[in-house]
C-alpha cells in the first residue's frame, strides 16, 4: 500500500522526506511526490514512477528547501498512475497526503463544484483537500474535525495550512500512521522503517485522534478537540533489522530468518514444557467453552489458517471454518458468542480482515488476532491477540510471518486439545517438545538449498504448473502455489491430489511441472499414486517427502527429502523448500523479488 511521511524540524526536509519514503518502497506504489514548506509558502513536487523518477524531476527543476513538509508514495485506487493524480493535494491554502478511500467522495466533489471548486485530479483525495480548504476559518483542527464528519471510508492522512508554516497535522481512520519524536524534530509515517535512521521513539495514532507536529514536539486531541495524553513507545528493532543483512533479497533474509523467528514466538508461551497463551487471557478454561472455531484471513495469512484447521480438527476434534476475509465478510456468517473467530494477519491493517474482525464482534463471537506488527488496527480491535515476533517482514512475499503464525497455531491447537481433554498433558508435552525442536530442522534445511536451485532452473521457462496434495499437505501446497506465483509471474495452482482425475488432469502435457507433497505417511501410498497417473502423462515431477520414504526412481524427477519429524508438524519444515523454489526460480526470471508488480505488501484497501 501507499507509504505517507512527513518532517518538521532543523534538518533540509526533501532529503528527510525521499530517504523515509524510500524506506516504505516495499508497500508497493506507483507514483511519489512531495510538499515543503518553501520561504512559507506550500510548494509541490510529484511524478508518476518510482521514487527516482521524483528525484530525477527535482534535479531538472531544483531540490525544494525549507524545514517541514510531507512526502507520499501512491498505490492508485481512483484515477490512473499519472503524475496529476499523484498526491500530495490541495491548493495554497491547504496541501494533503492521503492513505486509503474517501468512500463518498462523488457526493463532496459534487457539492464542491457547487461551490465553485474546480478539480484538476480524478483521486478521490483531491475532495478531502479542497473540503478542508472549504471548512477552514483560521482553525485547523476545526476544519479537520468538519472534514472527518462529512467523509466516510479510510484514511491516514498528513496536512499542512499555508497560515501555518512549520507545522504538519495528522489524522487517521483504519489506516495506519505513526508520530516520531527526536532531538527538536517531528515525524509521521505509515510504519517505523520509515523513521528509524532519525529515532526509534514513537506514538501509534489511534482512530480520529488528531496530531499537531512542530520541530518542538508533538501534541494530540481527540475527536472532539480535547488534548489528550498517549504513551511513547521505542522500536524494538533497527535499521540493521530493516535492511538485508548481506543477503541478496529480504525475502531470501527473513526465509533464514525462520527459526529465530519461530524460537522468539514460541519460547515466551512455553511453561513447564506446556503451551501457555494466558497472556492474551486464553487460558485452558476458555478455550474448554469454544466448541466453533472460525480462521478468517488474506492470502498466506489464510493459508497458515488452513494448516490451524487440520492440526486442531485432528488433536482437538473441534471443528474450523476457514474463511477468506473479503468472502467471509459478505456471506452472512452464523455467528454466536460461544464462537472464537481467530483472525490472522502479518500487517494488521489488512482492510478486509479488519472489517471481517468488526463483523465478528458485532455478532457476539470471541476474537483473537495473530499479528506481527504491534498496534495495528487488527490487534487494538481485537478482544486478545498473540503477536507474532518475526520482525519487520519487509519482502511482499510472507514467509517467516508463515511461519510463526502456523507456530502459534500449534501452541493454539495443543492447548485446545487439551482443554478438551483430548490428549494427555504427557501427549501435550511431546508436541511442544517436536515443536521446538522445528527451528533446528529448519536451520538443517537451509543448508543445503542446492536441490530448491536445481528445481528452480527446471521450472524457470514453464507457464503452467501444480501443486499437489493431500490433508495437511495440501494446505501446505497452496501455500507453494501462491509463493510462486506471486513472485515468479509463473502461472500454479494447489489441487487436492485425490481430485485431479475428476477434470484437472486433463491439463497436464509433457513436461508440465508437478510439485507433489507427501510428508502424511498414512497418505504418502495414495498421493505416490497420483503421482503416477501424473508421470504417465508425461508430467515433470518434483515429489517433496520425508528421507525416510523412498519411491521408485521412475515416479519422480526430483526428490527432496526432509528431516523425518512428526507429520504433525511437516508442514513447517516442509514449506520451507517450496518458499525456496520460488525465490530461486523468480530470481532466475529476473524478477523484482521483494517488490513483485500489481503487490502491494499491506492492503489496507478492500
Ligand atoms: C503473501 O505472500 C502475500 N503477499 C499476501 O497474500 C498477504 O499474505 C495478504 O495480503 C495478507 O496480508 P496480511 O497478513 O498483512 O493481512
Ligand atoms: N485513494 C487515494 C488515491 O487513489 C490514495 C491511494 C493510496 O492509499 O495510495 O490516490
Amino acid at each position: 500500500m501507499c507509504g505517507i511521511v512527513g518532517y518538521v524540524g532543523s534538518r533540509e526536509c526533501t532529503e528527510v522526506l525521499l530517504n523515509s519514503l524510500s524506506k516504505l518502497e516495499y508497500r508497493g506504489y506507483d507514483s511519489a511526490g512531495i510538499a515543503v514548506f518553501e520561504n512559507n509558502v506550500i510548494k509541490t513536487q510529484k511524478s508518476k514512477g518510482k521514487i527516482a523518477d521524483l528525484i530525477a524531476k527535482m534535479e531538472n527543476e531544483g531540490r525544494l528547501e525549507g524545514h517541514c513538509g510531507i512526502g507520499h508514495t501512491r498505490w492508485a485506487t481512483h484515477g490512473e498512475p499519472s503524475d496529476i493524480n499523484s498526491h500530495p493535494h490541495g491548493n495554497a491554502n491547504v496541501t494533503i497526503v492521503h492513505n486509503g478511500i474517501i468512500e463518498n467522495y462523488k457526493k463532496i466533489k459534487e457539492f464542491l463544484e457547487r461551490k465553485g471548486y474546480v478539480f484538476e485530479s480524478q483521486t478521490d483525495t483531491e475532495t478531502a483537500a479542497k473540503l478542508l480548504d472549504y471548512f477552514y476559518e483560521g482553525n485547523p483542527i476545526a476544519a479537520i474535525q468538519r472534514v472527518l464528519d462529512e467523509i466516510e471510508g479510510s484514511y491516514a492522512l498528513g496536512i499542512m495550512f499555508k497560515d501555518y508554516p512549520d507545522r504538519i497535522y495528522a489524522v487517521r481512520k483504519d489506516s495506519p500512521l505513526i508520530v516520531a519524536v527526536g532531538d527538536n524534530e517531528s515525524f509521521i509515517a505509515s510504519d517505523v522503517p520509515a523513521v528509524l535512521q532519525y529515532t526509534k521513539k514513537y506514538y501509534l495514532l489511534e482512530q480520529d485522534e488528531i496530531a499537531v507536529l512542530d520541530k518542538n514536539g508533538v501534541e494530540f486531541y481527540d475527536d472532539h478537540g480535547a488534548p489528550i495524553k498517549k504513551e511513547l513507545l521505542t522500536a524494538d528493532f533497527d535499521m540493521e533489522a530493516a535492511e538485508k543483512g548481506g543477503f541478496a533479497h529480504f525475502m531470501l533474509k527473513e526465509i533464514h530468518e525462520q527459526p529465530t523467528a519461530v524460537r522468539t514466538t514460541i519460547t515466551p508461551r512455553i511453561s513447564d514444557g506446556m503451551p501457555n497463551l494466558e497472556e492474551c487471557g486464553m487460558t485452558y478454561e476458555r478455550l474448554k467453552n469454544y466448541n466453533n472455531i472460525f480462521v478468517v484471513a488474506c492470502g498466506t495469512a489464510m493459508h497458515a489458517g488452513l494448516v490451524g484447521k487440520y492440526v486442531i480438527e485432528k488433536i482437538a476434534r473441534v471443528p474450523v471454518t476457514v474463511d477468506v476475509a473479503s468472502e467471509f465478510r459478505y456471506r452472512d456468517p452464523i455467528l454466536t458468542d460461544k464462537d472464537l473467530v481467530i483472525l490472522v494477519s502479518q500487517s494488521g491493517e489488512t482492510a478486509d480482515t479488519l472489517e471481517a474482525l468488526r463483523l465478528a464482534k458485532r455478532n457476539g463471537a470471541d476474537t483473537l488476532s495473530i499479528v506481527n506488527v504491534k498496534g495495528s488496527s487488527i490487534a487494538r480491535d481485537s478482544d486478545m491477540v498473540l503477536y507474532t515476533h518475526a520482525g519487520p517482514e519487509i519482502s511482499v512475499a510472507s514467509t517467516k510471518a508463515y511461519m510463526v503464525q502456523l507456530s502459534v497455531f500449534y501452541l493454539i491447537a495443543f492447548s485446545i486439545a487439551y482443554a478438551h481433554g483430548k490428549i494427555s498433558m504427557e501427549e501435550c508435552k511431546r508436541l511442544v517438545a517436536e515443536l521446538q525442536n522445528v527451528p533446528n530442522v529448519i536451520e538443517e534445511i537451509l543448508k543445503t538449498p542446492d536441490s530448491c536451485q536445481y528445481v528452480a532452473s527446471q521450472l524457470v521457462n514453464s507457464e503452467n504448473l501444480l501443486y499437489i496434495g493431500r490433508g495437511l499437505d495440501y494446505a501446505l501446497s497452496m501455500e507453494g502455489s501462491l509463493k510462486l506465483k506471486e513472485i515468479s509471474y509463473i502461472h500454479s495452482e494447489s489441487y487436492a491430489a485425490g481430485e485431479l482425475k475428476h477434470g484437472t488432469i486433463s491439463l497436464v502435457t509433457n513436461g508440465m511441472p508437478v510439485i507433489a507433497v507427501a510428508t502424511q505417511r498414512n497418505l504418502f501410498d495414495k498421493t505416490v499414486s497420483n503421482v503416477k497417473e501424473v508421470k504417465a502423462r508425461g508430467a515433470y515431477v518434483i515429489l517433496v517427502t520425508h528421507k525416510c520414504k523412498t519411491v521408485d526412481s521412475d515416479a519422480a524427477d526430483c526428490v527432496i527429502s526432509l528431516p523425518t519429524i512428526d507429520d504433525l508438524l511437516m508442514p513447517m519444515t516442509a514449506v520451507v523448500p517450496l518458499q525456496l523454489i520460488a525465490y530461486y526460480t523468480s530470481v532466475l526470471r529476473g524478477n523484482d523479488v521483494d517488490k513483485p508488480r500489481n503487490l502491494a505488501k499491506s492492503v489496507t484497501v478492500e
